[in-house]
Order: C-alpha cells, then structure tokens, then sequence
C-alpha cells in the first residue's frame, strides 16, 4: 500500500478517508516542496489528527466533512493530480453496484492527467483468504466494522471501468490495490 502512494501521489492530492494518516506521512513521495493535500472524510477526528500529522511549512493541508456515495463537495474543488481511498471501501455499506458510484464522484473531481490509487479487502474472493485475514473479517463484519461481505472483484472492476477508461486491479494477500486513470465525463 506504502508502494501506491510512493509511486502515484501528486502535488495536489485528494485522501478519502485519511484514519492516522500513517500512509501520507511516511510515503516518500511527501517530500518537502509545495504540495496542495485536500483530506475527506465522514468524520471530523481522522481530518483534524491527519492535518496536524503531515502539517508542513509550504504545504496547505485543507478538510473537508463528505461521504464518498455523495458528491464530493464543491469546496474541495477539481483537476486533482492523485486521489487515495484506501481501505474505505471495505467500510462502506453495499455492494459494488451500489458503493461504486463512489469512482463516478472521485472521477468528477481527478484532472485528465490524474490516477486514482486504492485498496480494499473484497468479501467474496476467488483464491481462499489466510487464517488471519478470515479471522479479522469475521470479526470486523460482526462489530460493523467491515461491510464487505457481497464484495466482489467482478463488482469492483464494473465500478471502475464505468468511471474510468483505464485500471488496473491486483491481489497482494488479502488485500485489492487497484489503480485509475482517463476519468470519464
Ligand atoms: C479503516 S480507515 C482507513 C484509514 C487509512 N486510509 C488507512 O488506510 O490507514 C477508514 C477511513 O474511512 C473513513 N470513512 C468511512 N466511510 C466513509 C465514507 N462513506 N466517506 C468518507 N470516508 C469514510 C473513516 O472515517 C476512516 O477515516
């Protein structure tokens, strides 16, 4: 996941659903220099923690309180160069069918040139999880913490491929990176 952000995040960044902020304040590609990271979020607390965690002298660091099954909201403005939304999916209540509107929104605001970079653990997989990686969505899905279940990777790849011209998806584990770019219009 480190390796998404390393390779694909861009001056002007937008993070769904940021949590600590671990990934933007340890990726290499932060690195001094001006850059413009616009955070999303449902929640005002991983908005404020993050903000504080990767505030820097010419980086402007701005919030904005949004669910991603809605527009993105007009403040946050467009031409995005990245988008991140790592492992929110897995979160969001619905299937793919339902959820994926959420790469119609996030396309809407990514410039041409942009990549939308993500993960998420899909519920239904074709090759069997790891006993750890059973475990925790069990008990995820059980607290409410997950809401994966009818996720499946056919799903995500029709999401996808409705919001963007280009994508790419990978297993590694248990987890689903996928990539996007030539946002349709
Ligand atoms: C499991 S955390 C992931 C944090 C971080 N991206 C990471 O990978 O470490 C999920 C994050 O998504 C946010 N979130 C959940 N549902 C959301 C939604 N519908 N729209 C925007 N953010 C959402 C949560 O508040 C939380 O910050």
């Amino acid at each position: 996941m480190l390796d998404l952000y390393n390779q694909h995040l861009g001056h002007r960044h937008l993070e769904v659903g940021p949590g600590s902020g671990w990934y933007l304040a340890n990726t290499t590609a932060m690195q001094p220099g001006p850059a413009h990271i616009t955070l999303m979020d449902l929640n005002p607390t991983p908005l404020s923690f993050t903000a504080r965690r990767i505030e820097a002298a010419d980086r402007v660091v701005e919030s904005v309180c949004g669910s991603v099954l809605d527009a993105v909201p007009a403040e946050a403005g467009t031409g995005y160069e990245s988008v991140g939304i790592n492992f929110v999916l897995h979160c969001v209540p619905g299937n793919f069918a339902e959820k994926g509107v959420a790469f119609r929104h996030l396309a809407n605001i990514l410039g041409d040139e942009g990549v939308l970079f993500g993960s998420t653990i899909l519920g239904r997989r074709r090759t069997p999880r790891t006993l750890f990686g059973r475990a925790l969505t069990a008990v995820y899905g059980r607290v409410g913490a997950f809401n994966n279940r009818d996720d499946d990777r056919d799903e995500l790849e029709d999401a996808l491929k409705e919001a963007f011209g280009e994508y790419s998806i990978t297993d590694v584990g248990d987890v689903t990176l996928f990539t996007a770019r030539r946002p349709r219009r």
